[in-house]
This record gives structure tokens, C-alpha cells and sequence, in this order.
């Protein structure tokens, strides 16, 4: 059973608008953690909410310190935001299922929508070297919101950015930055690979396009969450066939087609 933790915040560097990266001394997380699973933080100041709040982990040294890129939303993401080194903040952690390790792929895409970045840039720069060629296409509504992640390139990743208003990057949506990917490269769907972490909208249309092209895709689900460990139900999802997931539990990181997205986009 995954347990708590008091860590230590090594830094909490804004990175610009209301993006900040937190980087914590959490080395039972960044031992084992895999990229998609998530953690459940909670400051131990009084103003801070009821609940813990969950946030993907972005990154780690696979020793001793964990990385988070979260967006100031509310109350406890402004409190994080004062955050500064030395502070101590419960670490819940890691939980949730992780995206299927990379293997024997020829073209491994990974599609991010805003703050579904973070598990994306984990999961670029640990599977970079495991496929053949890999590309993130990163979307978001304006280049202010645009989070590209450092040192990827350097990794051979090819970025692809979009922005809704043109200000950074191509014009339009991470999902028209995927079709055109598609119809452009001469990619093997057998041998293809598509993850995707953003809104459910954007989910929806990135599992009709895989699904359309023949390509296996797994998304990560980021319901609002209450326990994060399967307790509540408070992060339920229609499955495919009937029922729900609970996104914490059996996700965040899923097949596309173990969702109904017909019930999920309506709800
Ligand atoms: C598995 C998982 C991973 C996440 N990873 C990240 C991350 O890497 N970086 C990041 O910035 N955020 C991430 N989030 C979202 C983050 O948990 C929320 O932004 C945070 O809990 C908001 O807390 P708050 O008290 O500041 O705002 P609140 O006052 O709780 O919420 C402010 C507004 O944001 C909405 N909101 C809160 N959570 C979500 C959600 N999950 N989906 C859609 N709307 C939501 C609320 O409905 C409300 O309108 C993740 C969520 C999940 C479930
Ligand atoms: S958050 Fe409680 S069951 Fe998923």
C-alpha cells in the first residue's frame, strides 16, 4: 500500500503567467514512479482545502526528487504557489496506473491539451529512446498557456506546437496538429503508438482519429478527484460495455477504448 510522506520543497520556480514547476525531495516517489501515475499533495497550512489535490508527475531523477507542473486554478494551487524552499508538504504517492511502457514501436506520438502536459513530458523523455522516432504535440489556446518542455529536442523528440490563436507555434488544436502528423508521415499503425492527457473533449477526438488510422492509443484521465485511491467514486468514468472506471485507480493512464466517451462527454 502506498503510504505518505512529509517531503521537503527543494524549489518552486514560476515559470511564467500562472505555471509553476515544484520540485520535491520525495525519494520513495522517485524511485518507482512510472509516467502517468500522479500524486496527492496537501500543504500543512491551516487556509489549506478540505482535500488533498492530485498532480501528475512531470518528472524525476529516479533517486531522490520529483518534479510537478501544476496551473494556478483555486485556493490550494494559489497556496502552492507561495510555496518556497525548505516548506514541507505531504506527498501521497505514486498512485494511479501508469501509461504501458514503450517497446518494439516504430512511431510513438504523445498529444497534450494545456496542463496535460506534465505526465507527457515524463513519458517523452522516459520512452525518447524505445521507439524509432518519437513526436509530442503539444496544444494549448494561446503561447502564454503553451508549456513546451526543456530539453526534449535534445532527446530527439520532435515538438509540434499549436496555439488556438495563432500566437506561438501553427494555428489550431493539438488534434489538428495529430491529423496532419497522420496524413504526412508514412507511419505503420500496427507499429504506432498514440498517448494523449488533456481535456475530454480533446480525448474524444484523439481516440476517433487513432481509432480511424488503426493506431493503438491510451489516454490519461484527469477527473476531478477526492481520495485518489479507489474509495469514493468521486472520479468515475464511463466504461466501454457499461459501468465506470475509476479514474484513479484503473487510470489515469487507459485504452482509449475501454471509455465511453458517448456517456463521459455528455456527463
Ligand atoms: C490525475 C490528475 C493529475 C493532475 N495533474 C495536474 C498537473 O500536472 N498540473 C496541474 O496544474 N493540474 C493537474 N491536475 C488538476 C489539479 O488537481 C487541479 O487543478 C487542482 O486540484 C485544483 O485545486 P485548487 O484548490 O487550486 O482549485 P479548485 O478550487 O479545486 O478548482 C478550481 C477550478 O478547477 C476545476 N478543476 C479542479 N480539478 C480539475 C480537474 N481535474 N479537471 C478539470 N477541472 C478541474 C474546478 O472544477 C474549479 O472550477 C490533475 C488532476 C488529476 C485528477
Ligand atoms: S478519487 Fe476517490 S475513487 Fe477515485
Amino acid at each position: 500500500m502506498t503510504r505518505g510522506s512529509v517531503c521537503e520543497v527543494l524549489d518552486n520556480e514560476h515559470l511564467r503567467k500562472r505555471f509553476y514547476l515544484l520540485r520535491l525531495l520525495a525519494p520513495s516517489v522517485a524511485e518507482t514512479c512510472r509516467p502517468g501515475q500522479f500524486v496527492m499533495l496537501r500543504s500543512p497550512v491551516p487556509a489549506w482545502p478540505y482535500l488533498n489535490r492530485p498532480f501528475s508527475i512531470y518528472a524525476s531523477d529516479g533517486d531522490s526528487a520529483i518534479e510537478i507542473v501544476y496551473k494556478v486554478v483555486g485556493r490550494a494551487t494559489a497556496l502552492m504557489a507561495e510555496m518556497a524552499r525548505g516548506d514541507k508538504v505531504d506527498v501521497i504517492g505514486p498512485l494511479g496506473t501508469a501509461f504501458s511502457p514503450v517497446d518494439d514501436c516504430s512511431h510513438m506520438i504523445a498529444v497534450a491539451g494545456g496542463i496535460g502536459m506534465p505526465p507527457l513530458g515524463f513519458y517523452c523523455r522516459r520512452y525518447a529512446g524505445a521507439c524509432e522516432s518519437m513526436t509530442l504535440v503539444i496544444g494549448a489556446k494561446t503561447a502564454a498557456e503553451l508549456l513546451v518542455p526543456v530539453g526534449l529536442m535534445a532527446e530527439g523528440v520532435e515538438i509540434l506546437s499549436l496555439t488556438e490563436d495563432g500566437s506561438k507555434g501553427t494555428r489550431g488544436l493539438a488534434t489538428d496538429g495529430l491529423t496532419k502528423m497522420l496524413q504526412a508521415t508514412g507511419i505503420n499503425p500496427s507499429r504506432a503508438r498514440i498517448a494523449a492527457c488533456g481535456p475530454k473533449q480533446m480525448l474524444g477526438e484523439v481516440h476517433r482519429i487513432a481509432e480511424a488510422a488503426g493506431i493503438a492509443c491510451e489516454v490519461s484521465v484527469e477527473e476531478i478527484m477526492a481520495c485518489g485511491v479507489g474509495a469514493c467514486m468521486s472520479c468515475a468514468v464511463p466504461a466501454a460495455g457499461g459501468g465506470y472506471i475509476h479514474a484513479c485507480k484503473d487510470g489515469p493512464a487507459i485504452k482509449a477504448s475501454d471509455i465511453d466517451f458517448e456517456r463521459w462527454l455528455e456527463s
